[in-house]
């Protein structure tokens, strides 16, 4: 094989196996970036929130919950979230959906400089998601789940 072709051959192969790694790499290559997500409850008697093991918390109205963590080097961290409306001592609705998850990773936003944060607002009528802390009822804000009848 001449000098020339096995040179080519060996610039090939590193190429080809540049594009290995790149593909088999998460696209958030956001791994090991602290990331933070804040629930409000904007308008809502009682809210009983549960998020895998965070704990329960009661959010009365203007009340927020957050928590910060550090995404996994796989980028698949997930929190699924259960929510209860309470009013008068008695479950109302429900719903559950994961309150982050990849999709929504890509989505949270900057805040003061410090990336990742991503925020939920809770309304009765129903679950909103925004890239910053903006004011709510507001454009910012999207609708993402529906309470559920019990
Ligand atoms: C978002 O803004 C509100 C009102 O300006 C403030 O009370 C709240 O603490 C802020 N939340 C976060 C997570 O910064």
């Amino acid at each position: 094989m001449s000098f020339l072709l096995k040179h080519f051959l060996y610039i090939f192969l590193l190429f080809n196996l540049c594009s290995i790694v790149r593909a088999n790499t998460p696209p958030s290559s956001k791994q090991l970036e602290t990331y933070r997500v804040t629930i409000t409850n904007r308008d809502v008697p009682n809210v009983v929130v549960g998020c895998d093991d965070l704990g329960g918390q009661v959010l009365k109205p203007g009340d927020l919950f957050s928590w910060k963590f550090r995404m996994n080097i796989y980028g698949t961290n997930q929190y699924n979230c259960r929510f209860y409306w309470f009013e008068d001592g008695n479950i109302r609705k429900f719903s559950e959906f994961p309150l982050f998850d990849e999709i929504i990773s890509h989505r949270c936003g900057i805040w003061l400089f410090i990336r990742n944060r991503c925020y939920w607002s809770v309304a009765q009528d129903g679950f909103y998601y925004s890239d910053k802390n903006a004011s709510f009822p507001g454009s910012d804000w999207s609708k993402k789940n529906d309470w559920n009848d019990i």
